[in-house]
């Protein structure tokens, strides 16, 4: 799939209703097959990763129905999971992979795990490690210096043990593998982590019942004392921020009428990317402030012409929450006034590709210099001219060809964007909704 987005010569104007965040979506449907009673997931995205987690409830005999706008998850309980008939297919999704090797790491049957090209790749070993000390079995592939998928997991001949363990990296993915198997150990078992990660699985497995505690950035879940059942009616999926960042930073750089994104998750582990732009001196309103079970929400409003922006550094708690939003960060610094240094973010290296190398890749292709460094990249800004027209190969990752069609609204000719497909990962709809704003831009 390729995009072919023409340079936006007005205004964008619009409300657009953001599909539901993928990484609570996948959190809603994974720990709801843990639950004794049925789940009522309202909001969840449409994107392919998540319908990863979705076959795979399925494959470990969790039924999910249509309800309405809603789907009601008839999960299995802690112990009632069924041997999966074939190997779970992840896709391109390293959360399914990670999040199912804890949920597994406990189970008395033996499970294999798979995915595309771009998984296949992705290091494993963060997640086996501390699995393994808790008395699981888990192989892989060796691949380079780490452990790569498939990954065969069990079967557990007994209880798993609890392990106080300090992650070597800020990691969700990681973080939740290890809360998952605590379920399944004997006693208290405890995770420290070096950064403010994403927290969704705390709030959303304590909404479920489960005996987590939260004390600065450890979490503890401590089985002892506990009825091992999990339960709760629902789970409201808010829309996905790293997907609305994408069209934010499209009418911060076109200039907006007026761009309206309702219901985004406002959790401050996800907001580093707004925390950024406004240290850029860019505004974006939030109004309609509610919560949406445990997660705050709002409406993210962008008015006015094009904003002038300025260069900052990202590193450091900012670098971990905004993760995920750093190729778009960077092409908004591409049209900030000075240098953008982003450090501390060596995890991009890890993610659906390269980001260092695809987001320096992408930026130059549009003429902007940038240089990567082992921990993040610079890029100097252009504020006073068009970018040049850009032809960026997307690597199949998905938030680079978005951040590649945003830039292309604000070069001087046609941009092309090659290797789109993996858009409908995590938001099908991308190029829709910018069409829906006023954009001008083609699928082929
Ligand atoms: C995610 C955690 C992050 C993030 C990924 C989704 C999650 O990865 O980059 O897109 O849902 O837990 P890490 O856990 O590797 O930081």
């Amino acid at each position: 799939m390729r995009f072919h987005v023409e340079p936006c010569g007005r205004p964008l104007r619009g409300e657009v209703a953001i599909p539901g965040d993928k990484s609570i979506g996948h959190r809603a449907l994974l720990f709801s097959l843990l639950s004794q009673t049925p789940v009522r997931v309202l909001g969840l995205g449409d994107g392919a990763d998540n319908g990863r987690s979705a076959k795979a409830v399925s494959a470990l005999g969790g039924r999910i129905e249509k309800d309405g706008p809603a789907l009601v998850i008839h999960g299995t309980g802690l112990d009632g999971m069924r041997v999966p008939a074939s190997r779970i297919d992840c896709g391109n999704s390293g959360t399914t992979i990670r999040l199912l090797c804890g949920l597994l790491a406990g189970q008395r049957f033996q499970a294999t795990l798979f995915g595309d090209e771009s998984l296949s790749k992705r290091p494993m070993r963060r997640v086996i490690e501390p699995l393994a000390k808790m008395g699981a079995t888990i192989t892989g592939e060796g691949q380079g210096a780490d452990v790569t998928p498939p990954l065969v997991i069990g079967p557990a001949t007994g209880p798993l043990r609890a392990l106080d363990y300090t992650l070597p990296m800020a990691s969700a993915q990681v973080k939740t593998a290890i809360l998952l198997a605590g379920l399944y150990a004997d006693g208290a078992t405890t995770v420290r982590e070096p950064g403010p990660s994403r927290d969704h699985s705390e709030r959303m497995l304590a909404h479920l019942g489960a005996p987590l505690t939260v004390t600065g950035r450890a979490t503890t879940i401590d089985t002892r004392g506990w009825n091992r059942q999990l339960a709760g009616e629902g789970f409201e999926v808010p829309s996905d921020p790293s997907s609305s960042a994408f069209l934010i930073a499209a009418a911060l750089l076109a200039g907006a009428d007026e761009v309206r994104l309702p219901n985004i998750c406002t959790n401050p582990t996800r907001t580093g990317f707004l925390d950024a732009i406004q240290q850029m001196g860019g505004t974006v309103a939030f109004e309609d402030e509610r919560h949406a079970g445990p997660e705050p929400v709002a409406t993210l409003v962008v008015r006015g012409p094009a904003q002038p922006l300025r260069a900052i550094e990202i590193a450091e708690d900012l670098a971990v929450r905004s993760i995920d939003e750093l190729p778009i960060l960077a092409v908004l610094a591409a049209r900030a006034s000075g240098t953008t240094v982003v450090r501390n973010a060596e995890e991009l290296r890890v993610k659906e590709s390269d980001r260092i190398a695809t987001t320096c890749a992408m930026l130059r292709s549009f003429g902007i210099a940038c240089e990567a460094r082992p921990d993040g990249f610079t890029v100097e800004g252009r504020p006073d001219r068009p970018l040049d027209p850009g032809h960026v190969h997307a690597d199949g990752d998905h938030r680079i060809a978005m951040a590649g069609a945003v830039a292309g609204l604000v070069a001087s000719g046609e941009t092309i964007i090659d290797d789109a497909d993996n858009v409908a990962t995590s938001y099908p709809g991308f190029a829709a909704a910018l069409t829906q704003l006023g954009a001008t831009i083609r699928v082929v």
